[in-house]
């Protein structure tokens, strides 16, 4: 396609650059990184960023922030982009919270604790924050990467979140035990196998840890399905996403850690997630 011809010389030259390394939305793209340059004073700004996009970073990474749910979420280089797919899941979670903000006669019901496990850069937490509106929902957020934990930090304490760094739920104050109302997980669910077989810009750009999930991709996913009960409140809902043909696989193990499980999925989105329901009994 050629060139507008209202696009300026610079604008143009970035086009151009771009496309000679395959970026299907050039012009897009080319505009954002001049708006990006532009909050710098630095002139060299501009060359840098196109120079990082040109060298293949994903796009999210230069610019410094990604879409999510109609939020800008800040990304630093080397944590994960929250994928389009995954405001399905965000969606989801939010229906949870706003029906675990009522009692059963519909009377307000307390707070909502939220608890956004394997966060990144927090995009999962930030959008059902942004759903259930200000100061409606306790919001806790944790990573196992220092750097996706800075990221959400910088995403979600503004929001009033605690954003802690561990393995799962080792990284929760141990007073959320038996209290969480929706657990919004998005784990890292490529086999190992199939890495390889990923985009340079996340197989080169994301950690491995954001990315693989063992030999058939559910590892992280079965660690979290055996313990969630115990911190689920009675009636709370954890809810993974993961491929189509890996949720009846998860269903299988949801349903042995004590959770009723059903999959839910947008067709349109090409994003599947499994929902368990912790019974409404307690534990205790
Ligand atoms: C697929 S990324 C998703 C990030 C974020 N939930 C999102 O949707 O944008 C998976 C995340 O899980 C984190 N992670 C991997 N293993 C973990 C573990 N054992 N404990 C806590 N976080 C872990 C990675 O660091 C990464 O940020």
């Amino acid at each position: 396609m050629a060139i507008p011809a209202t696009a300026s010389a610079p604008e143009a030259e970035i086009v151009r650059r771009l496309r000679a390394v395959g970026c299907v939305f050039a012009e897009d793209e080319a505009r954002l990184l001049l708006e990006a340059a532009a909050d710098h004073d630095d002139h060299g700004e501009l060359e840098h960023l196109v120079a990082r996009r040109v060298a293949g970073e994903p796009l999210e990474q230069v610019l410094g922030w990604a879409e999510f749910a109609g939020l800008r979420i800040r990304v630093l280089p080397g944590v994960f982009v929250p994928r389009r797919r995954t405001e399905f899941l965000a969606t989801e979670a939010a229906r949870l919270v706003a029906r675990s903000a009522l009692a059963v006669d519909g009377s307000p019901a307390g707070v909502p604790l939220v608890v956004d496990l394997c966060c990144g850069a927090g995009a999962i937490g930030a959008a059902i924050a942004d759903a259930a509106g200000p100061d409606r929902i306790e919001l806790v957020a944790a990573d196992l990467d220092p750097v996706a934990v800075h990221a959400a930090r910088s995403n979600l304490e503004a929001l009033g979140a605690r954003v802690f760094e561990g393995d799962l739920f080792d990284a929760l104050p141990a007073d959320l035990r038996g209290r969480i109302d929706v657990l919004a997980v998005n784990a890292p669910y490529v086999p190992s196998d199939a890495i390889a077989m990923m985009p340079p810009e996340a197989r080169d750009h994301e950690r491995r840890m954001a990315l693989d999930g063992g030999g058939d991709g559910l590892d992280v996913h079965r660690r979290v399905a055996a313990s969630a009960r115990s911190w689920l409140a009675p009636g709370g809902a954890l809810l993974i996403e993961t491929s189509e043909a890996q949720a009846p696989v998860a269903a299988a193990f949801f349903a042995e850690g004590g959770l009723i499980a059903r999959v839910v999925r947008d067709d349109e989105a090409d994003a599947t997630v499994v929902i368990g329901a912790a019974p409404h009994r307690s534990l205790a």
